[in-house]
């Protein structure tokens, strides 16, 4: 090239979750049967949509509406369905014109870090959801700025954290939550999204929250929705969608819901710039917009999600029973979402260890996988888990943290065969920390 093509940020983009997926590919061609723990695709894992919902989406298959564009910000009263929802809790209170549909979170993610002055952060968690931490990352051409979430206190945030780099570093501009959390299944009670929306109001920053898991909590938690602690101070994009919820994550259909906007004028034009800029595109899917309300108002609605929430509430505690007995392991229990985050105690990972890998042409691809320069400890477990058991976990440290360990999904429906990964992987660690005792090399 004749001159630089490359975006500043080009770099910091980066999908773990996904590129997983090309090695386990690859180990697929070649035999290993492979169990993909890895992605929150409730469909790809077996959930089957109700005939009730499919009805409606085949109806609005055939109204003649769902194959023209809608308004930039979405219909209109699907926009004025989804304010309703939130007017009813009781906070905040929006009307239509405070929310903006987009093709999925993914895209109302590229687009509000991308619309964000490149010298302007926003602190995002650590660990941290890819697609937030590497959008805010991209954006302002350097590694994210991150407060710690602690896996030592139900992986809530670390508010002192939070507080010191809002100090020191004065291009703070804003905070992300995502609650309930991915990747660790935290769930956020009020004091705590309080406790945040306070430090913004005290230091002028404004809130992105990720809510797209928000009516997806069990273990007796609820999470405590942004509009109903945000009082009328602090800016905020409040995000939500129907990917894992309905679950339909194919619509690409999610939305942001727009909080005391008129309280900073450039918090104003940020949020025009953003419309703006999906003007551009002109729209957003039409047909999942239109079907929304009909579906979340189906009488069978919040039956449906219920007898969804009570398997993963039955498997989260399954999960959590087996991996906390694991020594050198560090394990919450995920209150939310489908997701569990496993911690290795730091003196428990080194680059000697192994698991057994039985066919010849896989083992020879994890050790030149495992001898490239600068593995992370718990990239190399997973590429051994995955060649030697065929389960696929996502490493933790792709996650934007330092911390080692993996991420893996509740997805698994048939009960056998989620007690049978989960012991599996139990059974994987210790043989792996084992593999390398005796030789010296446990650190
Ligand atoms: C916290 C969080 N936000 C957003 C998304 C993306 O959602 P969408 O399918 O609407 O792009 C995901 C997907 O896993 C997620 O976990």
């Amino acid at each position: 090239m004749r001159t630089d093509i490359l975006h500043v940020g080009a770099d910091e983009l980066t999908y773990e979750i996904r590129n997983i997926v090309n090695v386990g590919d690859t180990l697929k061609s070649l035999g290993v049967q492979v169990n993909w723990e890895n992605i929150g695709d409730p469909i790809a894992k077996g959930e089957e949509v109700p005939t009730w919902m499919k009805e409606i989406v085949a109806e609005a298959v055939y109204e003649n509406q769902s194959y023209g564009y809608s308004p930039t910000k979405g219909l209109l009263e699907t926009r004025e369905f989804v304010a309703q929802c939130t007017n009813a809790r009781g906070g905040v209170q929006i009307d239509a014109d405070d929310i903006i549909f987009f093709n999925g979170l993914g895209d109302a993610i590229s687009k509000v870090y991308g619309m964000l002055k490149p010298t302007a952060r926003v602190l995002v968690p650590t660990p941290s959801y890819t697609t937030h931490s590497s959008a805010e990352a991209a954006h302002a051409g350097t590694q994210p700025v991150t407060y710690i979430l602690d896996p030592n206190h139900l992986w809530y945030p670390d508010l002192e954290d939070i507080e010191n780099h809002i100090k020191y570093n004065p291009a703070v501009a804003g905070i992300l939550m995502l609650n309930p959390d991915n990747p660790t299944g935290a769930v956020y009670p009020a004091d705590v999204m309080r406790a945040i929306v306070e430090i913004c109001e005290k230091n002028e920053l404004f809130i992105i929250c990720d809510e797209i898991y928000q009516n997806m909590t069990y273990n007796g938690t609820t999470s405590a929705p942004l509009c109903t602690v945000i009082g009328d101070k602090v800016p905020a994009l409040c995000m939500r969608g129907i990917s894992k919820e309905m679950p339909w994550p194919g619509s690409r259909c999610g939305w942001i819901e727009v909080y005391n906007r008129r309280r900073d004028p450039m918090f104003a034009t940020y949020v025009n710039s953003i419309i703006n800029a999906k003007m551009l595109e002109v729209c957003s899917t039409t047909l999942p917009q239109m079907v929304l309300p009909r579906i979340k108002s189906h009488p069978l609605y919040q039956e449906h999600l219920k007898s969804r929430i009570k398997r993963y509430e039955r498997f989260s505690n399954l999960a959590y029973n087996i991996l906390k007995n694991v020594k050198g392991l560090l394990v919450n229990r995920a209150n939310g979402a489908f997701y569990m985050s496993a911690v290795f105690e730091e003196w428990v990972l080194n680059h000697q260890q192994t698991l057994p890998i039985e066919i010849d042409e896989v083992r020879e691809i994890i050790e030149r996988l495992v001898s490239g320069p600068n593995i992370q400890p718990d990239k190399r477990f997973v590429y051994y888990l995955l060649a030697s058991t065929g389960i696929c976990v996502v490493p933790l440290s792709s996650f934007a943290t330092e911390l080692q360990g993996f991420r893996i999904t509740l997805l698994e429906k048939e009960e056998d065969e989620f007690v049978q990964i989960f012991e599996t992987i139990a059974d994987s660690i210790t043989r792996y920390v084992n593999s390398s005792v005796g030789r010296g090399h446990c650190s």
